[in-house]
């Protein structure tokens, strides 16, 4: 719900404020549509997600606690006759066509998530013919708030409707995450697509991503809100140490089974399994596994101190979290630091961590409300000066998963 963390007249400006960006967005889409494709589209839009803790926990089917943001990809589409897919990217201004008959990589990147999807969903016997499509929208590229499982949601979601196939939204899940996995070639865990697909207005999500049972719990941080401070590092994490990470927690388990055959994953396994089996030898596996046994307990205490609204210890473990990633996962960078380090002094912010796969984007901090300009003058200023780049600011708030776009001119 926009009004979370505001109360009366500021409530009502900053609905304004989102219903006037929505539309904005969905609006101007609808007329780059028409111009392209003459004909009326169908709307859909599917929102990014910020991760409160749990984090490179999901590809060890361990737990997350994401929730789906008021920032979204917008898709603008209608169905064609023929097996032509066309593709226009109204932020890049960019255009990309093909035949379902050849479906195969782009060669350019963006339209790859389009593609991937379409394949997955012809690979599970889906009824889908040719389309038009246009897409855009405020979700930041690279930024770590999922842009790309935002796109590949808003598609399965899209094709889901217009050609009724019949998927369930788990099943739009996976086939997103399958075609990130198999046809973008990031072995990414299940996290975005879910938070983007399930999101809940108000409301986090706890997720078990070895049963995909999940809760929601409501966000009941009063007088907070949830900051990204974004480094302007962009990173691909197909290029870097993502898919190795992943690989490394594997070894892991494969080095612990030896012992306890009956470990599955990381979420089964105990420091005093970890001391058993892999150290010493190893200490780059041991690390790497440390950090996730360590961050699913973490994750489980941080739910405890939401249910007692307890932003302070919640907010430490944040801290800590930070700290795991940083020293033992090794997926910060410099710049992450920097922006976690500066809001150590800040009393006004509890809580402060690097947030999805690493190596740039953006940190996600506990901030309340009255302090929101002070904590991007004070630490964008200081981060200026300590490395010579602009830090950027984005305040968001906890929406609702992927839907329909009734009227593009005033959702
Ligand atoms: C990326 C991946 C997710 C998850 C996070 C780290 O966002 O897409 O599946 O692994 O990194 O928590």
């Amino acid at each position: 719900m926009p009004g979370l963390f505001l109360g009366g007249e500021k409530w009502f400006y900053f609905k304004v404020m989102i219903t006037v960006n929505m539309s904005k967005y969905s609006g101007q889409l609808h007329r780059l549509f028409l111009k392209h494709f003459g004909t009326e589209p169908v709307m859909f839009r599917s929102p990014g997600r910020v991760n409160l803790i749990g984090e490179h926990t999901d590809y060890n089917q361990g737990f997350v606690l994401p929730a789906a943001i008021d920032k979204a990809t917008y898709i603008a589409i209608a169905p064609r006759m023929d097996d032509q897919v066309n593709i226009v990217s109204a932020d890049l201004e960019q255009q990309y066509h093909f035949s379902l008959q050849d479906v195969g990589k782009s060669g350019l990147h963006w339209p790859d998530y389009i593609i991937g999807v379409v394949q997955q969903l012809l690979a599970l016997g889906s009824p889908i013919h040719g389309f038009d499509i246009a897409f855009g929208g405020n979700v930041p590229i690279g930024a770590g708030m999922s842009s790309s499982a935002a796109l590949e949601c808003a598609t399965a979601f899209a094709l889901n409707r217009i050609f009724d196939c019949g998927l369930s939204s788990l099943e739009m899940v996976k086939a997103a995450q399958r075609a990130e996995n198999q046809f973008v070639g990031v072995n990414c865990g299940i996290m975005d697509q879910f938070a983007s697909m399930f999101g809940k207005d108000g409301h986090v999500i706890r997720l078990d991503c070895r049963s995909l049972d999940y809760t929601y719990i409501p966000f009941r941080m009063e007088g907070y809100r949830v900051a990204l401070l974004d480094t302007g590092i962009r990173h691909n994490l197909s290029d870097t140490e993502y898919n190795t990470r992943r690989m490394q927690c594997e070894s892991g388990v494969a080095l612990i089974q030896m012992r306890y055959p009956e470990v599955q994953s990381l979420r089964d396994v105990t420091m005093q399994m970890l001391n058993d089996c892999i150290r010493p030898g190893n200490e780059i596996i041991y690390k790497r596994c440390k950090y996730v046994v360590e961050e699913n307990i973490r994750l489980m205490q941080a739910c405890s101190d939401l249910e007692e609204n307890d932003i302070r210890s919640f907010g430490e473990r944040m801290y800590s979290t930070h700290e795991g990633l940083a020293k033992l996962y090794e997926v910060s960078c410099p710049e992450l630091d920097i922006l976690v380090e500066e809001t150590r002094l800040l009393d006004y912010v509890p809580g402060s961590r690097m947030m999805g796969g690493g190596f740039g984007g953006c940190t996600i901090n506990l901030v309340r409300e009255d302090h929101v300009d002070e904590l991007v003058k004070t630490v964008g200023e200081r981060y200026k000066k300590q490395t010579g780049k602009n830090m950027s600011a984005h305040i968001v708030t906890i929406g609702n998963g992927t839907s329909a776009v009734n009227n593009p001119f005033s959702d």
